[in-house]
């Protein structure tokens, strides 16, 4: 006897059918899975035997059951191949009447026989809307995140007693008339706002322009200048993102095991600020089962790197490739793998190694020497990738009054979501999503100027005397500033205020 069942492998962030076959044969009681299960799979064998044994409230008849998990060329790894195991056994043994057709399964079962959550649903839901299949079979409590794919009958598994029945047509399973949705956490950042902030104006202005414009960011200043605060305020600036946007962020934390229980879209850009000690795996992604790193736990949102300059030499190398491509490839010891890694960098640094280089309370002790070599720690095609490089100076915040005015997140957030709106009508129809996205050819096209600017900017490049790379972020970034003011072209102030934050060249 022979039954077939529909299921799936995900690999990256892309999901595989997998064809579950189940051969029983009468005599000695054995029970084989094959076609590269790795440990955690195979162990279903254990489990589901014991699952099956309880829900019939008897053994199993005596046989060999082998089940085959095919292609098998394609890793089949954890335990999620549970639930259409069990359906397949139970189907070949005739307790379940199963039409196969149209329908896929995939999930962990807890030796009650009840659900569990399972990760990767997203692309599979993804995939079998694809595929053509109907009706999907996932743990109740992964419903939400499978239901984001439209046009597809998802049906949330509680238990196996459940499917049982439905599979048999004596009761279906019923789905909740509405699912929570998430709503976008407009506070969640509680404790962080801009208006909290004393002082620091130039900084709060440079995140606003970062922050609009997708700028990559450094800044640099004595320990207890206010580094970390100012970027753990970032978040609360940040515009929404796009559906498409909480799509992309939304299957990378699905395959990471990372969702929220009963979550859907994510909806809150993600800010990820891994220690200077992380693992170069848990930076980059990889492992056995490949998994997302930091790195792609950033996309579309930000990576803060405290301490900048603690990170190793590979951690920092590693950021080459997301700076440049938005994306990160991992080797592996079948071929490559990719994850994508479109995100903002924000990074944060003392200016030496004592830390207190250009202090105005404390004297630096490092020798010249020192000073050079701590800077050569952050490489050119790093420093090439950050458009705006501020010095944070320490305030005498506990002086400045709390009373003084200044501007909350909320009201920074509009402009810079209006600043955005701007860049994407901008880019429609191009890959670009914001203005540091853009390449030389692109700041051609995109950036005219008149008379005024040119003039200004020969002056500027003539007394600073730099680079080509940097003429070009300089535009970039002003070309942020002239959208977050709503200006159709670059103006004479935007670009003087742009020179402002190209803190020279470390
Ligand atoms: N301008 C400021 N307004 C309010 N609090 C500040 C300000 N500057 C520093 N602080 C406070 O001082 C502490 C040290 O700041 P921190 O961000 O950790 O500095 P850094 O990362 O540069 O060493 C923080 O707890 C922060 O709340
Ligand atoms: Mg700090
Ligand atoms: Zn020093």
């Amino acid at each position: 006897m022979v039954s077939k069942v529909l299921s799936a492998a995900v690999i990256g962030l892309d999901a595989q059918l997998v064809h579950v076959e189940i051969h029983f044969s009468k005599g000695k009681s054995k029970f084989f899975i094959v076609g590269l299960p790795d440990k955690a799979c195979s162990e279903s064998k254990e489990r589901v035997s014991a699952i099956i044994q309880n829900f019939l409230g008897r053994r199993l008849p005596a046989g060999t059951f082998t089940v085959n998990l095919a292609p098998a060329d394609i890793q089949k790894s954890g335990p999620v191949y549970d639930l259409p195991i069990a359906v397949g056994i139970l189907n070949c043994i005739g307790e379940i009447n199963l039409k196969p057709q149209n329908k896929l399964f995939i999930g962990e079962l807890s030796l009650d026989g009840n659900t569990r959550h399972t990760n990767a649903i997203l692309p599979i839901a993804d995939l079998a809307k694809k595929k053509g299949i109907n009706d999907l079979f996932v743990p109740s409590i992964n419903a939400e995140e499978a239901r984001l794919i439209p046009g597809l009958n998802v049906l949330p598994v509680k238990n196996l007693s459940e499917t049982v029945k439905h599979l048999n047509g004596i009761n279906t399973i019923q789905k909740p008339k509405s699912y929570p949705r998430s709503v976008p956490p407009e506070q969640g950042w509680g404790e962080y706002d801009m208006s909290y902030i004393r002082g620091q104006e130039q900084a709060k202005r440079a995140l606003e322009i970062a922050a609009a414009g997708r700028h990559n960011f450094l800044m640099s200043g004595s320990p207890g200048s206010g580094k970390t605060m100012l970027a753990r305020t970032l978040p609360t600036i940040l515009p929404q993102m796009t559906v498409d946007e909480s799509l992309e962020v939304t299957r990378i934390y699905s395959v990471a095991g990372m969702l929220e229980k009963d979550q859907g879209l994510c909806m809150t850009r993600p800010f990820r600020k891994p220690h200077h000690t992380i693992s170069h795996v848990a930076l980059v992604g990889g492992g056995t089962v490949p998994r997302p790193g930091e790195i792609s736990l950033a996309h579309r949102g930000v990576l803060f790197l405290d301490e900048f300059a603690e990170f190793s030499n590979k951690a920092l190398e590693s950021l080459r490739q997301p700076l440049e491509d938005g994306l990160i490839t991992i080797s592996r010891a079948k071929g490559t793998l990719t994850f994508p890694a479109n995100l903002m960098m924000v990074a944060a640094m003392n200016p030496c190694k004592c830390g207190w280089l250009g202090d105005s309370k404390r004297e630096c002790t490092c020798t010249p020497n020192d000073v050079t070599r701590y800077r050569k720690k952050i490489s050119g095609p790093i420093l090439d990738r950050i458009d705006i490089k501020i010095n944070v100076e320490r305030v005498e915040y506990d002086k400045l009054s709390r009373n003084q005015i200044t501007q909350t997140s909320k009201q920074i957030q509009k402009r810079v979501s209006n600043a955005s709106r701007i860049q994407f009508k901008r880019f429609r129809g191009t890959k670009l999503k914001s203005n540091s996205d853009m390449s030389q050819r692109e700041i051609k096209k995109y950036i005219n100027l008149d008379k005024q600017c040119l003039l200004l900017l020969e002056k500027a490049m003539n007394s600073f005397n730099f680079s080509a790379r940097s003429y070009f972020r300089l535009l970039k970034v002003a070309r942020t500033i002239a959208d977050l003011e709503g200006w159709g072209s670059v103006q004479e102030q935007h670009i003087a205020e742009s020179l402002s934050f190209r803190m020279d060249e470390l």
